[in-house]
């Protein structure tokens, strides 16, 4: 007798398998992590191993791989793709069963030498089969379900690192090379950061990417190959198909060491990592080398490959139910899971960045234990809409910061009291209740109280230390470090009130250099306004800008009370700037480190405020797209800004003018369609002050 509950249970799980399997291979969508869905698939498993009745002949765990999509022409291979086993135990022990197996399966006794293997990185993206004729690419196709793949050639040809005609002398007339099309981490980074520009920009049809596999098996069955080519591809060869046999021309390799090097001589990219080892011990060694650079490289790996080398002993071992016996995977802990958010916080970064950061139920995630994630910043907080009780997706790769994917869809769909609430940013600073500011066209907020914010001590004191700041020469990054963290400073003016005695005091400063750094600290009270300015660390506050404020109002008492219409009329200062800095002396506690700076002794000469300059485009908005011919898009944001027009990122009926370079594109016809006059950039300078200086 089966109990109820169980066949109850098998039946849900087939149920939720197969909507999960539809998701990843058909959709390219995937709700649950990798590593659930395996949970998932070896619990029935295990249901179908104690009890086979409940073993039905459309269990998913009778198939192997994916299906076809609907949309592409299908291509039978002519060599099945076959799929690989994984080794369960991802210790050590794996790679001793898998050496214990082939050698049981080969007959090999305890003397026998040990079996030669090669070892590969196993790339986290999709399986091609990339035919060449005469050497000529005529095809390339999915895996698909093994037997039947998509076609993709139009696809793959735009993949750089594909050749699209074999290299070198050895050109059978028919070979198959398989192997892996991926995308680096750094790709996928730029290409989601453009899909959230897109999606911004109100583009409906346009998704962020959940990780760069399937990012990539988008860009592979992406129907429309115009899109596929703009999306970043890159490929390793592994795996030979078919080939033209040795007795009618084609080439002869003894071991799969010696196929990979025929596909580096023919052109493909084979990784540096791939080794070859003798028995099982050189397998574990491989895959700890392995795992210690994992996070380094540039791209996603889920574990190793081992594969016996000689390709003779290969067709002894032969295969079992489409499984090579001559290969396996040996993993590594999957860098997403699932986890439940218990808080979400704000965390204050060194320069003021304000980063929502989701509390997490402890997870072993990417090989570390993890309990905080980043949600970035205010809209990706929005657009994945976690919330407190949410059960998440976290990922943990490469040596960034684990982030929160997203949340799941049974989360997502609970009734709205059931959740926690919306997610919304303090509009102030968490750690020194300063105003937090989101300028237009930025994503992040920020802290405004850099003088006095404990989260922004380190950095503000390091900058107004700079040498062209105040210059308080000998007082570096490690120095500010010790006396931050030994809490010997807290404001920029506690270092004026340092004495000989306590910095002599300090760990690994000699009696010398205290009383240098004295000295230093002494010179530096003497400086000049724009330093000084330029010192302060105000947002968007250069070098240049401290010495137009100077230049202008004369006195640092006048920069401090000026309005932000006054700010507008110096040179070079536009509106973000004048609210930067009107903003920045709004701060009560950012006056009080001024005051008490000057109370330390800290001097300069002041002047007479200068003439006005014109504002000829006060009031006006304006759009640059494209590419000038002469001047970069800052260059031509920051000249309309001194002129006194804002400039804006996107086109609207408010929007003045627009300047038009090469290859502008929607913003251009936008403006087009609601008849704002457009310039080119001789019309431009026509209206800027100065005109082509
Ligand atoms: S060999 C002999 N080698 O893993 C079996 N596969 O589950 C044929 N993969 O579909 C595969 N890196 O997408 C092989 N170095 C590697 C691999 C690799 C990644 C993927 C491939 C395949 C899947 C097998």
């Amino acid at each position: 007798m089966i109990p109820p509950d169980i066949a109850q249970e098998a039946a849900a799980l087939r149920e939720q398998l197969r909507r999960h399997a539809h998701l990843y291979y058909v959709l390219d969508a995937p709700e649950l992590p990798d590593a659930e869905y395996d949970r998932l698939f070896r619990r029935l498993e295990a249901i179908e191993a104690e009890h086979p009745v409940l073993r039905t002949a459309d269990s998913p765990t009778q198939r192997v791989g994916g299906k076809v999509l609907e949309g592409f022409v299908r291509v039978r291979h002519r060599v099945p793709m076959l799929s690989i086993r994984t080794e369960t135990d991802i210790t050590a022990g794996g790679a001793i069963a898998f050496d214990a197996r082939v050698r049981r399966e080969l007959g090999l006794t305890a003397e026998a030498p040990p079996v030669g293997y090669v070892c590969e990185l196993k790339f986290d993206g999709l399986a091609v089969n990339l035919r060449y004729e005469e050497g000529v690419l005529v095809q390339a196709a999915t895996r698909g379900d093994g037997e039947i793949g998509e076609d993709v050639t139009q696809n793959m040809r735009t993949v750089q690192q594909i050749p699209l005609r074999l290299q070198g002398a050895t050109v059978p007339p028919v070979v198959e090379v398989r192997g892996e099309v991926y995308m680096r981490r750094d790709d996928f980074e730029r290409l989601n950061a453009r899909q959230r520009e897109r999606i911004a920009a109100g583009q409906k049809n346009e998704k962020v990417f959940v990780n760069p596999r399937n990012a990539a098996a988008g860009a592979v069955r992406q129907l429309d190959p115009a899109i596929a080519a703009a999306r970043p591809l890159s490929f390793f060869a592994y795996g030979l198909g078919e080939v033209t046999p040795a007795s009618e021309g084609g080439p002869d390799h003894a071991t799969q060491f010696d196929w990979l090097q025929q596909f580096d001589a023919w052109g493909f990219p084979v990784a540096a990592q791939t080794r070859r080892a003798l028995g099982a011990m050189e397998l574990i060694a491989f895959h700890e080398s392995v795992a210690r650079q994992r996070d380094t490289l540039p791209y996603d790996i889920d574990g190793v490959v081992y594969k016996v080398d000689s390709v003779e002993l290969q067709r002894r071992l032969g295969f079992v139910s489409r499984e090579p016996r001559w290969a396996v995977a040996h993993k590594y802990p999957a860098q997403e899971q699932l986890t439940t958010v218990q808080a979400i916080e704000v965390q204050v970064g060194r320069t003021g960045k304000l980063t929502p950061v989701a509390k997490l139920a402890p997870v072993f995630v990417g090989g570390v234990t993890v309990t905080n994630a980043t949600l970035h910043n205010e809209d990706e907080a929005r657009r994945k809409d976690v919330r407190v009780g949410d059960t998440v997706i976290i990922r943990r790769a490469g040596d960034v910061i684990p982030e929160v994917v997203g949340v799941l869809p049974a989360s997502l769909a609970k009734p709205a009291e059931e959740r926690g609430a919306v997610f919304a940013m303090p509009h102030r600073c968490p750690v020194c209740g300063s105003d937090a500011v989101r300028e237009e066209g930025e994503v992040d907020w920020r802290c405004s109280g850099g003088l006095f914010c404990a989260a922004q001590r380190k950095e503000a004191i390091l900058h107004f230390a700079a040498r062209r700041a105040v210059d308080i020469e000998g007082l570096g990054d490690r120095l500010v470090e010790q006396l931050v963290d030994s809490q010997l400073i807290r404001t920029l003016p506690d270092l004026y009130r340092l004495g000989l005695v306590t910095l002599a005091g300090l760990e690994r400063m000699a009696g010398k250099s205290a009383g240098n750094l004295v000295a230093a600290l002494e010179k530096s009270k003497r400086t000049t306004l724009p330093r000084f300015l330029f010192g302060l660390g105000i947002r968007h506050v250069g070098e240049s800008t401290a010495k137009e404020l100077a230049r202008y109002f004369g006195k640092l008492d006048a920069v401090m009370d000026a309005t932000e219409a006054q700010l507008l009329e110096v040179n070079d200062i536009g509106p973000v700037v004048a609210h930067s800095v009107r903003t920045f002396f709004d701060q009560p506690h950012n006056r009080e480190v001024v005051e008490q700076l000057r109370a330390c002794g800290l001097t300069w000469e002041e002047g007479e405020p200068a003439a006005r300059t014109p504002k000829p485009l006060a009031g006006k908005t304006f759009v640059v797209t494209g590419t000038l011919p002469t001047l970069s898009r800052d260059d031509a944001k920051d000249r309309l800004e001194a002129a006194g027009a804002k400039v804006a990122g996107s086109v609207s009926r408010k929007t003045d003018y627009v300047v038009a370079g090469a290859e502008a594109g929607s913003k251009l016809a936008k403006a087009q369609a609601l008849g704002i006059p457009i310039l080119d950039e001789a019309g431009l300078l026509e209206l800027l002050p100065g005109g082509l200086a």
